[in-house]
């Protein structure tokens, strides 16, 4: 099984540590990764984050993030921040149990522990900043974490600070993490089984009720990380779990982000109150980091807010998603396993798939490549993502771009 969990991403293969100072170090890492055809550069967006926008100084359709709800621009999250700077300023000015911790947090918390119908949840300045401190406050050495292959790498991160003992099994098999389960769990004094709610480069859901029941059975607390679920899946947006049925209050731990679907920054970690108290007093990366800033908190707020107010907005997100599966599948184009707004388009190679998306860009289509270390090795693909506010002419014109744009990618030698 080809595991995110196995390499160090960025590393040079030289061995030894490379000598002459940092341009040194930077040269002999890069030409490494140029070699295995991974080399990253940012492109520079302008505007506010909408389905069309320019893109390295071109107008183009965007097809790409996780501005799902096309909330981040929304004007009642830019005047609740705007008014929040006003009020309480840009910044918490500091961690919050130094002297950070406004009231306007603590309502924040609260809001979402109400939505989300657990008893508590704590705010952090980023997913991975919640994962990297949810994790070892949970689980040390002596302890097991019985691992999705294809987690996050928030979750990878947080496993490994955690120091506890990792086990990995196969993505997605509920037969698998049950034989891991019998084999791990009475070797230790607590297992810790986690999973993404949504994957966040495949678009499949995990199978939740089923991976309950066997954490059940042996005993394992369960994290579920629903970065990608929450807003976007459910009756009422509270993501995977209320898709499938399951109450959040049975999930042990449920970690969220406020930078995706809700349009502002930041993260949280919802269960039961103890959890909350137990990270204020030991999670490293929420001791040891400012306060999220009121603008931010208050965007969240008026989000939620819209999440109440406009389900429209989660609906036509699932319609636009289908429609483009839809409209690849028509064309030849497997998507599979994606089931969500997030949807990959498999091409395998690192080189052929950044060609098809410089292509696609300059015909006005902003899809992104994604490679190793996002993805596992040899499975490079283009992650498309929809928006609640895609029209369908938009979607119809990416599916029939990105097709006629793999098969000339297919025609090349
Ligand atoms: C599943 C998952 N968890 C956590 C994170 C990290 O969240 P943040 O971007 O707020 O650090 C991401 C971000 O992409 C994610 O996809």
């Amino acid at each position: 099984m080809r595991q995110l969990f196995s390499e160090p991403p960025f590393r040079s293969s030289a061995s030894g540590p490379p000598t002459g100072g940092v341009e040194a170090i930077a040269d002999a890492a890069l030409a490494a990764i140029r070699t295995r055809g991974t080399y990253r550069h940012m492109r520079v967006l302008d505007g506010m984050q909408a389905p069309s926008m320019r893109v390295d100084g071109r107008d183009v359709l965007l097809f790409a993030g996780s501005n799902y709800l096309d909330l981040a621009a929304h004007p009642e999250l830019a005047d609740a921040a705007a008014r929040a700077a006003r009020d309480w300023g840009c910044a918490a000015g500091g961690s919050r149990l130094i002297n950070g911790n406004l009231s306007l947090h603590e309502q924040l918390e609260a809001e979402l522990a109400n939505f989300l119908g657990v008893e508590s949840a704590l705010v952090f300045p980023t997913g991975y900043q919640a994962n990297v401190g949810v994790i070892p406050a949970l689980v040390g050495p002596g302890d097991a974490v019985v691992s999705d292959a294809l987690v996050h790498a928030s979750i990878i991160d947080g496993c490994r600070l955690s120091r506890a003992a990792v086990h990995v099994f196969e993505h997605g098999s509920v037969e698998a993490l049950e034989a891991r389960l019998a084999d791990v769990a009475p070797q230790h004094r607590r297992t810790l089984l986690v999973l993404d709610g949504v994957y966040s480069m495949d678009g499949d859901v995990a199978p939740l009720p089923a991976m309950l029941a066997a954490a059940r059975r042996h005993g394992a607390l369960v994290l579920l990380d629903d970065a990608h679920g929450i807003g976007c899946l459910g009756a009422g947006g509270r993501g995977s779990a209320e898709a499938l049925g399951v109450e959040l209050r049975d999930v042990d731990v449920l970690v969220g982000t406020l930078g995706k679907a809700l349009g502002s920054f930041g993260a949280f970690v919802a269960g039961p109150a103890g959890l909350r108290e137990l990270l204020v007093n030991t999670a490293r990366s929420f001791v040891f980091s400012c306060a999220l800033a009121p603008p931010q908190v208050a965007a969240a707020q008026a989000a939620l807010t819209l999440l109440a107010r406009e389900p429209w907005r989660r609906v036509r997100l699932q319609a636009n998603a289908a429609r483009l599966r839809a409209a690849l599948a028509a064309r030849g184009i497997a998507t599979a396993p994606s089931r969500t707004h997030i949807i990959p388009v498999r091409i395998g190679d690192n080189d052929r798939t950044m060609t098809v998306a410089e292509k696609l860009l300059a015909r006005g289509f902003y899809a992104q490549g994604i490679r190793h270390p996002s993805v596992p090795d040899g499975t490079a693909r283009l992650r498309l993502t929809v928006m609640a506010t895609h029209e369908d002419a938009q979607i119809d014109a990416l599916a029939v771009a990105v097709a006629e744009e793999l098969g000339a990618a297919e025609a090349r030698p």
